[in-house]
């Protein structure tokens, strides 16, 4: 008998070979005739381009080609009508002399080395007409006349005739204003990419880092004017994405387009600072939360507008409020407004809960500010307001145990303890406040095919192409087909980051497990199936032409035989035998429930009196995500939310520097992230209730929801309300730096 290993500490299937070095990341493939290609990028932030001059480059060791408007690779523009959030970018790269940001693509230099590229590519020369860009959020708001804002959405009660008059008649009103700069995902691999052509020129083989193989293949074909199947992408291994890797960029396009130009493979790494740029950031925000409530902070109105950049060639249409300040609290009256702002900037896209991580410093901020307001104690005051239905549509949630995250959160880190009143806590130079807000995030589901194959060695393969960017998704694909064949974990192999295998979940939006293991649990009982038909049907099975025999634990057993699967499959013949399901939730399910993740934040934090600096010292999250498949792998991912939190929360800003476009942090030598001297020892615990509905198996399934972002959600604002609680000062415009708070 097999221990079930769901929900035990299991080590990453793909651990050895990324900590020996055995694992290739994108750049890491070599190919016969490798060249390589280094991108030039503008220095102005609009404008067009007068003349380039190229003849040293041209003339530079090694230099193969040089690609450019004047010499162009016929890549594709894609079509403009995409449904949202569109495409990025929505040009074709290379083709035209206009400059539409600071840091755009402008030429290829291809060379036999990577050096050779590089330097030939510093003896580029352009002549640019410059135009002033436009980059101010403030500055550029839709007027009056513009078309009607992206959201404008008001639920009222009834007799109530706008969220103004619900507002003024409340008793206690907080209103604030947040700012949301430009941040920057930051995986840990630059985005490159390695391109190889048929010899025909027809098909291409691309390894690139990507958090779908099935998105990169769909934008790609639109610039190579190819069919998804001339198509191949790779990526058994990706260093990270937090949503950079959901479209593709031109590390992937480039490559493919000079490699096709050149008739030879091409490998483009992006340089780091260009990955600022050429792949979309995390736009900026303005929001503005109103909340009213009665004096005892029961809400009668919740009111977000936000003032969201897109920039002009495209990016992600980001909504801060969805999810957060339209669903997580009970109230009579509601309004959602956007608009978009559009500037000359690089494209923007999906970044950590791309709306909800925004969207909840702001409301789990004005929540703080509202507990303050009415003396309610911060977590009593979530629990006054609890939504038990979605507020705006009555939709009961498939499964919510919020109330009890909140209430075990306190009890883990010691809430009781907490002081109320600002500064009332101290040791030596420290000040010490506590501070907690709420996670959620939307518990998403795709459709996703699976492929469960029993080999005649005793292994099994679960095939799907979904990606495994270092959020353990190939682990749990082994862990649920093992478990489902009753076989050990190290009996499967977990084949993933392939276009060419069944069509797998994108690793984005928190989706692939709850998306991923009911195929898995489908196809692997399918298998089962396939196999005992094998038994009675093959002549040379024991079980041929008599009872059925059932399927245990890797074996079959019955009428007095028994035999592995393996023992069967070589008895008949067989190398293997495989079974394929596609699943996905039902629309009458995805009608009738609102599916979400949950959680509490805990934190305590210090601040010095003489410096201002903030640390973060202690921090407890809980969670309710349905059921946990991989202990270690959920617990790294809440950590890292939380760590991503104490990015949002005190470091992570990219400067604009308005005049010019350019993006003054654009290097990891000025762009901040958390370091392991900012991260405290994080506590992380899960209430591991089954969510019913979201696999739509019934008993069958194993009702395990997405945490992947969750703990990037409110966990910023957790942090800026211990900051509060310790200082008294309320910091809105993130990072909370020293300087804010002397
Ligand atoms: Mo994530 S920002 O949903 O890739």
């Amino acid at each position: 008998m097999t221990a079930s290993p769901i929900g035990r500490e299991i080590d990453r299937v793909d651990g050895r070979p990324k900590v020996t070095g055995a694992a290739e990341y994108a750049a890491d493939h070599d190919l016969p005739g490798l060249a390589h290609a280094v991108v030039v990028t503008s220095t102005i932030g609009r404008g067009e381009i007068l003349a380039m001059d190229l003849a040293a480059a041209l003339a530079a060791p090694g230099v193969l080609e040089i690609y450019h408007p004047g010499n162009n690779l016929g890549l594709l523009t894609p079509p403009q009508n995409m449904p949202p959030p569109g495409m990025v970018e929505n040009y074709a790269p290379l083709q035209d002399t206009a400059i539409r940001y600071r840091g755009q693509a402008i030429a290829v230099v291809v060379a036999e080395t990577f050096e050779q590229a590089r330097d030939a590519a510093a003896l580029v020369t352009t002549t640019y007409r410059t135009d002033p860009p436009n980059t101010s959020l403030a500055a550029n708001l839709p007027g009056e006349d513009a078309p009607g804002p992206l959201y404008n959405v008001s639920v009222l009660a009834p007799g109530v005739g706008s969220i103004d008059e619900a507002l003024a008649a409340s008793e206690v009103v907080v209103e604030s204003t947040f700012h949301q700069p430009i941040q920057h995902h930051v995986a840990m691999e630059p985005h490159a990419a390695v391109a190889e052509w048929n010899a025909a020129g027809d098909r291409v083989t691309i390894h690139t880092g990507s958090q779908g193989t099935f998105a990169t293949v769909q934008l790609l074909q639109l610039r190579l004017g190819l069919p998804a199947e001339a198509i191949h992408v790779i990526c058994t291994y990706t260093g990270g994405g937090f949503g950079s890797r959901v479209p593709s960029w031109n590390d992937s396009i480039l490559a493919a387009g000079v490699a096709r130009r050149l008739g030879r493979p091409v490998k483009l790494v992006m340089t780091r600072e260009q990955v600022f740029t050429m792949v979309g950031h995390r736009g900026q925000v303005d929001h503005t939360v109103r909340l009213g409530a009665t004096r005892t902070g029961v809400l009668t109105a919740v009111s977000h507008d936000a003032d969201a950049e897109l920039p002009n060639v495209g990016g992600w249409l980001l909504v801060p409020a969805h999810d957060t300040t339209d669903t997580l609290y009970k109230t009579p009256n509601l309004h959602i407004g956007q608009r978009l702002v559009q500037l000359d900037l690089p494209p923007t896209w999906a970044m950590r809960g791309p709306n909800e991580a925004p969207g909840a410093f702001a409301l789990e901020t004005a929540m703080d500010e509202l507990a303050v307001a009415t003396g309610v104690d911060p977590v009593e005051l979530r629990l006054r307001n609890y939504a038990t239905v979605a507020p705006g549509n009555g939709k009961p949630f498939s499964s919510k145990h919020l109330a009890d995250c909140y209430r075990e959160g306190a009890r883990r880190f010691g809430w009781s303890a907490r002081r109320a009143t600002p500064r009332s806590r101290t040791d030596g130079q420290w000040l010490i406040g506590m501070g907690m807000a709420t996670a959620i995030y939307p518990g998403n589901r795709m459709p996703v095919s699976v492929s469960v194959e029993l080999c005649a060695d005793e292994t099994a393969i679960v095939s799907t192409a979904t990606s495994d960017i270092g959020n353990g998704a190939a682990t749990v694909v082994a862990i649920t087909g093992a478990d489902r064949l009753g076989i050990p974990v190290r009996k499967v192999t977990a084949r993933v980051g392939d276009s060419t295998l069944p069509p797998g979940a994108v690793a984005a939006g928190s989706q692939a497990t709850a998306s991923t293991v009911p195929s898995v649990l489908v196809a692997a009982d399918d298998v089962v199936t396939a196999l005992i038909d094998l038994a009675v049907t093959d002549p040379r099975s024991p079980w041929h032409d008599g009872a059925r025999p059932v399927y245990a634990n890797g074996r079959l057993h019955g009428g007095g035989h028994s035999a592995t699967f393996g023992q069967l499959l070589t008895a008949v013949g067989r190398k293997s035998i495989e079974a394929r399901a596609t699943t996905q939730l039902a629309p009458e399910t995805a009608e009738r429930f609102e599916f979400h993740s949950f959680g509490a934040h805990f934190c305590e934090v210090r601040v010095n009196r003489f410096t201002g600096e903030p640390r973060v010292t202690r921090f407890t999250t809980v969670v309710d995500s349905g059921r946990i498949i991989n202990a270690q792998a959920a617990r790294s991912q809440l950590i890292g939310g939380v760590i991503f939190g104490i990015g949002q929360a005190l470091l992570e800003h990219d400067p604009l520097e308005l005049g010019t476009g350019r993006l003054a942090a654009a290097n990891m030598a000025d762009y901040m992230v958390p370091v392991n001297a900012d991260v405290p020892d994080i506590d992380v615990h899960w209430l591991d209730r089954p969510d019913p509905h979201v696999d739509g198996l019934g008993a069958r399934g194993l009702g395990a929801r997405g945490l992947g972002e969750l703990g990037a959600v409110g966990s910023a604002a957790a942090i800026g309300n211990a900051v509060y609680n310790a200082t008294g000062i309320r910091v809105r415009e993130t990072p909370i730096t020293l300087d804010k708070l002397l």
